[in-house]
């Protein structure tokens, strides 16, 4: 059995947020990923390293055992369509909403609802849940703008202070899941790797317990 384990991360803020979790479990990065462009961080843990991937990308690596563990946050999760990962640990980080949201002034709409968004798939589901067709149009960011420029009639998108709909003028209409960041484990490590990562998941939720 390798004794290496590999965590798959975001850089920004869910590895900000992950930290303090990480140190607790005294694993700290040998380097910032906002300074080195290495993308394969070593840790002051011989056997563990972090790598930084894209947030919508960590269940990609970690599906395909090219990291033996990752942090992606729900929405990411719900998004996902692959073939599955564990899901053991709510981290409790990165927190926020994913809401359906539409304009303060909201305008009568004639025929299909238009949402924009990035999250298709959960969008999706969650107006057939409702009985309702919609038209969706996948956007990559700054979802806020839709509506103001007449592209889409609502935005499924995040929602954490609230400034960000606030400012282009747009309030939340349903709220669709409440969101934080959770450690994804790949099926074979769970496995092959039981006994290192057992252990991690022990002391992590005793940690985010504590917290
Ligand atoms: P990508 O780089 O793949 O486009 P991203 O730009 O969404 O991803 P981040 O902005 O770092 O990456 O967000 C990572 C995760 O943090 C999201 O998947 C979500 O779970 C959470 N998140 C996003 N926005 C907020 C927010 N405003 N407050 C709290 N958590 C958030
Ligand atoms: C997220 C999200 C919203 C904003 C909500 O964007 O997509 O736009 O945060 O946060 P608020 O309710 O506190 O204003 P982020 O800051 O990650 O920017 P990006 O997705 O464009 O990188």
């Amino acid at each position: 059995m390798s004794d290496n384990i590999t965590i798959a991360i975001s850089k920004g803020r869910i590895f900000n947020e992950a930290l303090p979790l990480l140190a607790a479990l005294n694993i700290r990065p040998k380097m910032d990923p906002d300074v080195t462009r290495k993308l394969i961080l070593a840790t002051n843990q011989r056997n563990i390293k972090l790598i930084i991937v894209r947030a919508t990308d960590v269940p990609t690596y970690v599906e395909y055992g090219a990291a033996d563990m990752g942090i992606a946050g729900k929405d990411v999760l719900m998004e996902y369509t692959g073939n599955g990962v564990y899901e053991p640990l709510d981290l409790q980080i990165a927190r926020c909403k994913m809401v359906l949201a539409a304009p303060k002034e909201s305008k009568k709409v004639n025929g299909r609802l238009r949402v924009a968004t990035k999250y298709v798939n959960t969008t999706r589901n969650y107006f057939a849940d409702l009985g309702r067709q919609v038209e969706i149009i996948k956007l990559y960011g700054s979802m806020e703008l839709a509506p103001v420029l007449g592209l889409a009639d609502q935005i499924v998108d995040l929602v954490d202070t609230g400034n960000t709909l606030k400012a282009n003028g747009l309030v939340p209409v349903a709220t669709i899941a409440e969101i934080s960041s959770r450690l994804i484990v790949n099926k074979a490590a769970m496995k092959m790797k039981h006994e290192l990562i057992k252990p991690m998941l022990r002391e992590l939720a005793a940690v985010v317990n504590r917290s």
